[in-house]
């Protein structure tokens, strides 16, 4: 069984002033040790599929097969812990709750569903593997922008998920703390953690073992070495 099945999903956002087809039959199947990355000029509809894959947004058609169920037949409260468990998401952007300190962030998902467990002890030790230890009691106001974003990347963590979806996740990072991220994601990958992230960030793809470029709502698979 493959990890995630992809089957010509679409994806059309309809306003009132114009019709826009983000995502345009998107086809494709992820293993459980792949290590893919996603490249695509702005507006190409990256986020818009990540979006999908995880469940926070609905395909206009097709479908999303994530370890044999498809995602369309859940309630939402199955999906969102099928997010929150299986599947760590690094959203686009800024993605953690003001009000809360960074190792609160960092705990979230596991809250939500499970409670059990020494979860402080680990979101330390994910939070240190960030290099940010030091940081875990700060509230996100105290914080740099890419402090914030291994915080995110910490919280994808938490769960020990199947696979780790990230959007971008050293977009505001230096070339140093970004080969540090590229070099834990290869290792938690080596463990058994598919990854999917999109990056523009031509370097970081060398550490996965698929690229897939996206384009005008499609995607299409390349040979690694094309882009360089
Ligand atoms: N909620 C929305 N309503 C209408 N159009 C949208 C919406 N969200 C995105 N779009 C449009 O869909 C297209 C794809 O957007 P998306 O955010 O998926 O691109 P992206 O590849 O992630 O870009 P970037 O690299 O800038 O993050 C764009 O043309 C965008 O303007
Ligand atoms: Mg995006």
């Amino acid at each position: 069984m493959m990890l995630l099945e992809v089957k010509g999903i679409k994806k059309t956002y309809q306003t009132k002033a114009r019709k826009t087809v983000a995502v345009n039959d998107v086809s494709f199947s992820l293993g459980k040790n792949d290590f893919v990355s996603v490249v695509g000029r702005s507006g190409s509809g990256k986020s818009t599929l990540l979006n999908m894959l995880t469940g926070l947004l609905a395909p206009t058609s097709g479908a999303i097969l994530f370890e044999g169920a498809d995602l369309r037949g859940m309630g939402d409260l199955a999906v969102s812990r099928v997010r929150n468990e299986r599947m760590g998401y690094v959203p686009q952007g800024y993605s953690v709750l003001a009000n809360l300190t960074l190792l609160d962030n960092v705990c979230l998902p596991f809250y939500l569903f499970k409670r059990e467990g020494a979860v402080h002890e680990k979101a330390r030790d994910l939070l240190g593997r960030m290099g940010i230890a030091q940081l875990a009691d700060r509230y996100p106001a105290e914080l740099s922008g890419g402090e914030i974003r291994r915080a995110a990347i910490a919280r994808a963590l938490i769960n020990d998920p199947a696979i780790l979806i990230a959007d971008e996740p050293t977009g505001d990072l230096d070339e140093q703390t970004t080969g540090e991220i590229m070099r834990l994601f290869k290792e938690i990958n080596t463990g058994g953690t598919a990854i999917l992230m999109v990056t523009h960030e031509p370097d970081t793809v060398a550490y996965g073992n698929r690229l897939f470029q996206m384009a005008q709502g499609k995607l299409e698979e390349t040979q690694i070495k094309e882009l360089n």
